[in-house]
């Protein structure tokens, strides 16, 4: 029979395929193989996000099986990115969608699908962490790298939430983007949130700028059922527990707080 689309048994087999690829990463480092874990689950999270906001906006099972593939490849890079260069920190080793990419080439992953489902499956994985949305793309292709972008930082928010508290071991280090814990911050994130626009992760010196970068990125959020899971979670609230506290900060995040409530 001839091939229509990609089905519910091509995504089953993706994910198997994704797994095999995935443990061939580990090895007897104990804190290495909970870093790759860490992102392994990261991808499976992911992709509830995005299944769970595309069935809020309606989207029919086809797009959504789509939406999931997205989900499933968009961080492929992280892997061997982690395996060369031990961070997940992209300024100091590769654009990790670039490496993913690679990968899913090299391996011929996508050769089950049409190509149309290929096509908006690699733009959606080279976009999902640029710092802008792509000019001159159409409305179809914007829309699941919309909705990879705001399932991704659903999930980063928790990661980083989560492995902050763990303090001074290798892991921590790892999901802090080996950033140094100093008490400085700078002034482009500030100026970002009172401006309400997205800062760039190259900017990043402290730690501290990483929480104002990750606090800003709900101005780059698409979809109205991600901006009710970052207001029902808290996020704003949590990450400025962890700044330090001055009335420049304060007043900077107050700007993304009321972004969120006018999204509402
Ligand atoms: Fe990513």
């Amino acid at each position: 029979m001839e091939k229509i689309f990609m089905n519910k048994n091509d995504l089953k087999n993706l994910k198997k395929w994704f797994a095999d690829y995935v443990s061939a990463f580990y090895t007897d480092d104990y804190d290495d193989n909970l870093a790759l874990n860490v992102k392994k689950g990261h991808t499976m999270r992911v992709c509830e996000n995005i299944v769970m906001i595309g069935r809020k906006l309606d989207m029919s099972k086809h797009d959504l099986i789509i939406a999931e593939t997205i989900a499933l490849l968009h961080d492929l890079g992280r892997f061997k990115q982690f395996k060369e260069y031990g961070t997940y920190n992209d300024m100091i080793s590769a654009n990790h969608a670039r490496l993913g990419l690679r990968e899913m080439a090299a391996h011929k992953v996508l050769s089950i699908c049409l190509k149309a489902e290929k096509e908006l499956i690699i733009k959606a994985v080279n976009y999902h962490n640029s710092l802008k949305l792509p000019s001159g793309e159409n409305e179809r292709t914007l829309h699941f790298i919309r909705l990879i972008r705001d399932a991704d930082k659903l999930d980063i928010w928790k990661v980083f939430l989560e492995f902050f508290h763990e303090k001074n071991n290798r892991q921590n280090n790892i999901f802090m983007l080996d950033l140094p814990d100093e008490p400085e911050y700078s002034n482009e994130f500030i100026e970002a949130l009172q401006r309400q626009t997205m800062a760039s992760m190259k900017d990043m010196k402290t730690l501290n700028d990483f929480k104002l970068l990750q606090i800003g990125w709900v101005y780059d959020l698409n979809f109205v059922p991600t901006v009710q899971v970052v207001q029902s979670h808290n996020i704003i609230e949590r990450i400025e527990a962890l700044l330090p506290q001055s009335k420049e900060i304060t007043e900077a995040v107050s700007h993304a707080k009321e972004y969120v409530k006018m999204r509402l």
